[in-house]
């Protein structure tokens, strides 16, 4: 049985024997080859899904690992700013270790989903006028001068969890794929996906991928040079203007010759529907973008045709109905409790 990230990859993570053996089973998540996609954009083309983590999202592989260096130092409280996935994790964490969780988020900016899991999971939630970068802002601040463990992923041990994603990958390909899609938001994620790929890399000799990161443009800050003040974009767990790791996702761009490019809301929602409806696989819009760059890339040559390349869809579609609602042009069939109408109605789209 699989027995989560702590134990099955100790020997990779600075685990020591006072780390508690905190796991949801997070983690082995599948690695599906998109098939249908795969023959429309001539490549061969892999998503990583992340969403199939027990609170729905990548973020568990972080959390996982921050909650349980936490509770080893003898923190009784951990808090994070987030747009939503993170509180998710470290509320769901903070449970299990039975320590309390603070949440700071922005106001109206979280998709349904994610606050009533923070909700469930009994994390104290303080929603603030102000963006995530406003929210991290003030955690970071608070927690050097108060009893509280910061776990976003401006703390390490959140990226060493992350990381463990790319030995999966590469376990799964038996080496690493030519190009790695990944969405951008704090710039957490691809930095521990490249640290993990040369991790591996060093220890098993498995290549290296290039990092092709995404950003949304309303928020696009490492695309465009600068901060931005009041980033906007359909995908709110990407709606950042300052990324914390900015400097490392440049490094991690330029150490793999890939990539940071940006990718329209029109681009996210069309890759939003497109993985549903011709793969059956329900992503949130932020996952989306990692989709909607393959594509844009794909079209500009950037990726070549014939190119193995992984996706990684960062988190659960279930998360945001509200948005899924919005885009869907399904129309509900209203009939009577009949059978017979029933049967007509269904002979007729036959
Ligand atoms: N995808 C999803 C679904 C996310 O929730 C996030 C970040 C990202 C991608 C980007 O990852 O920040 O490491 O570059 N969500 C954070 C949160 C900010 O608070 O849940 P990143």
């Amino acid at each position: 049985m699989w027995k989560g990230l702590i134990e099955e990859y100790k020997q990779y993570l600075p685990v020591t024997e006072n780390t508690p053996p905190l796991t949801l089973n997070e983690g082995n998540t599948p690695l599906v080859h998109l098939v249908n996609l795969s023959k429309e954009l001539g490549i061969e083309l892999y998503g990583k899904i992340e969403g199939a983590n027990p609170t729905g999202s990548f973020k568990d592989r972080g959390m996982v690992f921050a909650v349980a260096k936490a509770v080893e130092e003898g923190s009784k409280c951990v808090i994070c700013a987030s747009t939503g996935n993170t509180s998710a994790a470290a509320a769901a964490y903070a449970a299990r270790a039975g320590i309390q969780s603070i949440v700071v988020i922005p106001k109206g900016k979280v998709a349904l989903g994610k606050l009533a899991q923070a909700c469930m999971y009994g994390a104290k939630i303080i929603e603030i006028d102000g963006n995530f970068d406003d929210a991290l802002n003030i955690v970071r601040q608070v927690s050097e001068t108060t009893a509280v463990s910061l776990v976003n992923s401006v703390n390490p041990y959140r990226i060493e969890g992350q990381k463990t994603a790319s030995f999966e990958i590469v376990d799964g390909l038996g080496k690493a794929p030519d190009f790695l899609c990944i969405p951008v938001g704090n710039a957490g994620n691809i930095t521990a996906y490249w640290k993990g790929f040369k991790e591996y890399n060093d220890a098993k000799n498995t290549g290296l991928p290039k990092m092709f990161g995404f950003e949304a443009e309303g928020a696009a800050a490492i695309v465009k040079g600068e901060p931005i003040a009041n980033p906007e974009t359909v995908a709110t767990a990407i709606r950042i203007g300052n990324p914390a790791s900015w400097k490392l996702a440049e490094a991690a761009r330029d150490e793999s010759d890939g990539i940071i490019d940006m990718v329209t809301d029109a681009e996210i929602l069309e890759a939003y529907k497109l993985i549903a409806g011709k793969e059956g696989i329900f992503v949130e819009p932020g996952s989306a973008a990692s989709l909607a760059g393959v594509i844009k890339s794909v079209k500009s040559g950037k990726i070549p045709a014939g190119s193995q390349v992984v996706t990684v869809f960062t988190g659960n579609g279930l998360k945001d109905p509200d948005t899924a609602m919005s885009v869907s042009t399904i129309d509900l069939i209203s009939l009577k409790n009949e059978e017979k109408e029933i049967r007509e109605y269904i002979e007729g789209i036959l």
